[in-house]
C-alpha cells in the first residue's frame, strides 16, 4: 500500500512538475517577444492611430517657411516635406520653432525633424543626422542701394547683421573675428534686414534665397545684393535626431520619389519661377557630399 501510494505520489509529482515546466516554457517563449505592437497589428485589423511626425521650422524665412495671414505655416520647405511625407506614407505636422533652440528640440525628441532651410555642415553632422540634400544655396550680401561694398572682404570694418547661429553668422564671424563688436546678431533674418533698412547695420549676410525674396518684396527698403564666389556652396537637408535611420530612410526614399516624378520641380518652379538648374541639384552630385 505504501509503495503504491508512493509510486502514485511520484507519478503525480512528475506530472505536475512537467506541466509546470511546460507552463514555464510557454511563458518564456511568449514574454521575450515584446512585439505586442506588431502582433496586435497583425491579428487586429483596427489600425493603431498613425504617428504624427512633428516638424520644427523657424517660420520667418520666406520663401522657405513663413506664416501667412491665417497663421498657417507655408513655403517651399513645407511643400517639399508634405510631398515627401505623402510618398513615405507618414503624417507630418509643422510647429513654428525659434531657430535658437531648434536643434535642441530635435535632440530632446520634441521635434522629429527640422525642415528650416538647414544647411548640412560637418559640424552639425556631429550632433544630428541629415536627409539627402534637397536645395542648393549660398550666402549673399544685402546692402543699401548706394553702398560701395563690392565683395565679402569689404565688410571687414563694417557693421554686419546676421541671424544668430546660422551659416551667415559663421561666415561673418570668420571674417570679422570672434570678438568683433561689429557683428550684430538677430533672432531672425527679417529682423536683421529691418535693421539694415533703418541704418543700424551696413550689411546683412544670409542665405541667397531669403535675401532675394526680401529685397524683391521690400522695394521701399532700397537694398541691393552683392554676391561673392568666396562663399562656399551650401546644401539644405532635413535634420533628424542622430541615429534615426528609420525615418532618414523613409525621407530619402520620398525625396528620390518626388524628384523622379516631377513633384520636386513643380514645387521649385512655384517658388523660384523656373525649374532648378540640372547640374546644381542632381541627386548624384548631392549624394557625393
Ligand atoms: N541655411 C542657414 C543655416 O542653416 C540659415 C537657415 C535659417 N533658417 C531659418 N528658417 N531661419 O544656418
Amino acid at each position: 500500500m505504501t509503495t503504491i501510494t508512493t509510486r502514485r505520489f511520484l507519478q503525480v509529482a512528475a506530472l505536475s512538475a512537467a506541466s509546470l515546466l511546460l507552463a514555464a516554457c510557454g511563458k518564456k517563449a511568449e514574454t521575450p517577444a515584446p512585439a505586442p505592437v506588431a502582433s496586435a497589428a497583425a491579428s487586429a485589423p483596427a489600425p493603431a492611430p498613425a504617428k504624427v511626425y512633428v516638424v520644427g521650422t523657424d517660420a520667418a524665412y520666406a520663401p522657405f517657411e513663413s506664416q501667412n495671414e491665417k497663421g498657417e505655416i507655408v513655403g517651399f520647405d513645407i511643400e517639399v516635406v508634405q510631398a515627401v511625407a505623402a510618398k513615405a506614407g507618414i503624417e507630418v505636422k509643422f510647429v513654428n520653432t525659434p531657430w535658437e533652440g531648434i536643434f535642441n528640440a530635435l535632440g530632446q525628441g520634441d521635434r522629429d525633424m527640422v525642415a528650416s532651410a538647414v544647411t548640412i555642415t560637418a559640424e552639425r553632422k556631429g550632433t544630428m543626422d541629415f536627409s539627402d540634400p534637397y536645395f542648393d544655396a549660398q550666402q549673399l550680401i544685402a546692402v543699401g542701394e548706394k553702398s560701395k561694398v563690392a565683395k565679402f572682404g569689404d565688410l571687414k570694418k563694417l557693421k554686419v547683421g546676421v541671424q544668430t547661429g546660422t551659416t551667415g553668422d559663421e561666415a561673418v564671424t570668420k571674417l570679422l573675428g570672434k570678438t568683433s563688436t561689429n557683428i550684430k546678431r538677430f533672432e531672425s533674418t527679417p529682423l536683421a534686414l529691418k535693421e539694415l533698412e533703418s541704418g543700424g547695420v551696413d550689411a546683412v549676410v544670409a542665405d541667397n534665397g531669403v535675401i532675394i525674396h526680401y529685397v524683391a518684396n521690400n522695394p521701399g527698403g532700397k537694398f541691393k545684393t552683392v554676391s561673392d564666389k568666396e562663399f562656399v556652396p551650401e546644401q539644405y537637408g532635413i535634420a533628424l535626431k542622430k541615429g534615426n535611420t528609420e525615418l532618414q530612410g523613409k525621407i530619402n526614399k520620398g525625396l528620390a520619389d518626388i524628384r523622379a516624378d516631377g513633384t520636386y520641380d513643380k514645387i521649385y518652379t512655384k517658388y523660384f519661377g523656373a525649374p532648378p538648374a540640372k547640374a546644381a541639384d542632381a541627386p548624384a552630385s548631392a549624394a557625393s557630399k
